[in-house]
């Protein structure tokens, strides 16, 4: 639905909880997440279901993220939308370790920034991040986002705290860089300006 350089934000289908699920409880993916506890076909089936509701009511809005031939690699979304302040809280996940490191969450983020800035109009856009997920803050620093802080020790994680970073976008921060995006073609974004 929407189009990124070299990935598309699509709707979730009840059918992505398989795919999820090939990945889903993979130690290493969980870990970068914050939980560790095994899922079920079902409660994906279930969670999908509620990211419908989600989307009904305004309060978020959650896509797959899926090569331009439809190959799914993760989800991403953005959550806890407020109306009044206009923000909202990002997530992502690339789901295959395979598919690490090759651009496709930097694009899926970028992507997922222009609908947040100009399909629901919102303004701030903040996430958190694991203090020891280097390539996701690399990331999130090459978009543009801002360390704005840190919960330290939030993480209990395989025997040992972590602080949490958080980090923050304004749309005129996104704008400055990227300018208006247009959704409905290949988008090649360009990281040159600071
Ligand atoms: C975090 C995530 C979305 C990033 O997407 P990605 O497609 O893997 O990352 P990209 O390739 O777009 O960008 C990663 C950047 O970090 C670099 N990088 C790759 N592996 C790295 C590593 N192990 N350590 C540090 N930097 C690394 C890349 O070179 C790239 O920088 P560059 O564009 O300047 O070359 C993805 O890795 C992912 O979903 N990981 C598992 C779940 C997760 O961590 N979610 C985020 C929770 S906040």
């Amino acid at each position: 639905m929407y189009f990124g350089e070299n990935v598309q934000l699509t709707g979730l289908e009840l059918a992505d909880a398989e795919l999820i699920l090939e990945n889903w409880n993979n130690l290493e993916l969980r870990l970068y997440l914050g939980s560790s506890t095994p899922a079920s076909l079902e409660e994906e089936q279930e969670w999908i279901r509620n990211t419908w509701k989600m989307r009904s009511s305004g309060k978020g809005l959650e896509f797959a993220i899926r090569t331009f031939d439809g190959g799914f690699l993760g989800t991403c979304g953005v959550v806890r939308i407020n109306q009044i302040n206009r923000s909202g809280l990002l997530g992502i996940a690339i789901h295959s370790k395979q598919f690490w490191g090759k651009g496709y969450g930097t694009d899926a983020m970028c992507t997922l920034l222009a609908i947040s800035f100009q399909i629901l109009n919102l303004n701030r856009l903040e996430l958190e991040v694991h203090s020891f997920n280097d390539r996701a803050i690399k990331s999130y620093k090459k978009i543009g986002f801002n360390e704005i802080g840190k919960r330290r020790q939030e993480h209990w994680i395989n025997g040992k705290y972590y602080d949490s970073i958080i980090m923050d976008i304004l749309r005129e921060e996104f704008q400055t860089k990227f300018g208006m995006v247009d959704l409905t073609l290949k988008t090649i974004w360009n990281f040159s300006k600071t």
